[in-house]
């Protein structure tokens, strides 16, 4: 096993065994009113992310691929995506294009799911034609790219290169087929990491933040010595990554992941104006400890539960859900003035 396909599985592991962490979910309080309106029958939250349709604003986001168990871990992915009607996305491909006996772990999700809407996943430092085979692989139908410098750095045998990253993401946005998402992968995002998106023409962003999977604690756990865990409240979580958002959403669309436990998370990520709403490690969870039929009935009563808070909500689509008031605790107001005010004084 090469130490790719031995990280992939360290990955898997670490995350199955990791401490719940804490979001900021609690500091959003969406508010009630009494008299919704709103017959449930109508209530529709389809979604589109760049020009892609989605049925609901629902998907398994990046994690595995690139070894045997991650391979089979994907084709139980593959299986519930399909059967639950969400798109999904796969790991990082670059053990795929470095190896192509792995292609078959990446690519069971499309002999599974021919029609699903898939996503691909390589880090921001790979060259174009990387960028290429990895979304004629799937077929796929957006791209993501993640960003994951924190996690690098942890990493024992982690990057240390991040000077092209942003002129490699423009380069490839510009060439290929399909929509670029950049993605984060738990350390949530920045107004100026979002200008920076948009000012080379990126469409799609997942903010992934922090609050559910920690790659510092799982890279940290790699580690001889473990002498990194003071970085493991690095990043913004996902609530405060969306209101990082807020000035951009006209610009790209914001995706939401990182920390999302509850369909309350997911509707608060959509009243905030996320278009869609990523779950990793908690439909991991699910898949390996209880089954294939377990997720599908996790992820297909997840989805009626997110309907049903529409429904209290008064909200019938998903442009409803984003004119929802709410209110933000003394801690993310404070947050959100102390960004205005120094932004005023710069
Ligand atoms: C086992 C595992 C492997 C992951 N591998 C990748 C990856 O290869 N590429 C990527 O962009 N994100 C990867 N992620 C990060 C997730 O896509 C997501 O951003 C992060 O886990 C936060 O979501 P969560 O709190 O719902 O797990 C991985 C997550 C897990 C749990």
């Amino acid at each position: 096993m090469t130490q790719r396909e031995q990280r992939k599985d360290d990955h898997i592991r670490l995350a199955l065994n990791h401490p719940e962490q804490l979001s900021d979910f609690n500091h959003i309080q969406l508010i009630h009113h009494s008299i919704p309106s709103v017959n449930q029958t109508d209530i529709n939250l389809q979604t589109m992310i760049s020009n892609l349709p989605l049925e609901f604003p629902l998907y398994i986001n990046a994690m595995t691929g690139g070894s045997k168990w991650a391979g089979e871990i994907n084709q139980k992915l593959a299986v519930i995506s399909r059967e639950t009607n969400i798109a999904m996305a796969v790991g990082s491909m670059h053990a795929a294009l470095k190896n192509s006996a792995l292609i078959p772990t990446y690519q069971v999700i499309r002999t599974i799911n021919p029609s699903g809407t898939v996503f691909a996943n390589i880090g921001a430092d790979v060259p174009l034609d990387f960028a290429q085979r990895a979304i004629e692989m799937i077929d796929a139908d957006a791209l993501q790219i993640h960003l994951n410098a924190p996690q690098e750095v942890v990493m024992p045998e982690g990057g240390r290169d991040f000077s092209d990253w942003l002129t490699n993401i423009e380069a490839i946005n510009e060439k290929v087929s399909v929509p670029v998402i950049a993605k984060e992968v738990g350390f949530g995002m920045s107004r100026e990491t979002l200008q920076q998106l948009t000012s080379i023409g990126i469409e799609g962003a997942d903010i992934s933040g922090r609050g559910g999977t920690n790659f510092v604690y799982i890279e940290n756990e790699r580690r001889p010595q473990k002498d990194q865990s003071y970085l493991i409240g690095w990043g913004q979580t996902t609530p405060v990554s969306l209101l990082e958002s807020l000035p951009f959403q006209r610009d790209i669309d914001i995706l939401a992941s990182g920390g999302i436990q509850t369909p309350l998370d997911a509707i608060k990520s959509l009243v905030m104006g996320a278009k869609a709403v990523g779950l990793s490690r908690a439909v991991l969870k699910e898949v390996e400890l209880n089954g294939v039929e377990a997720a599908i009935q996790f992820i297909e009563l997840f989805k009626a539960h997110m309907k049903d808070i529409a429904l209290i909500l008064g909200a019938k689509d998903i442009i409803a859900l984003k004119q929802v008031p709410y209110i933000l605790s003394p801690e993310l107001e404070s947050w959100q003035r102390q960004r205005n005010e120094r932004e005023r004084k710069r």
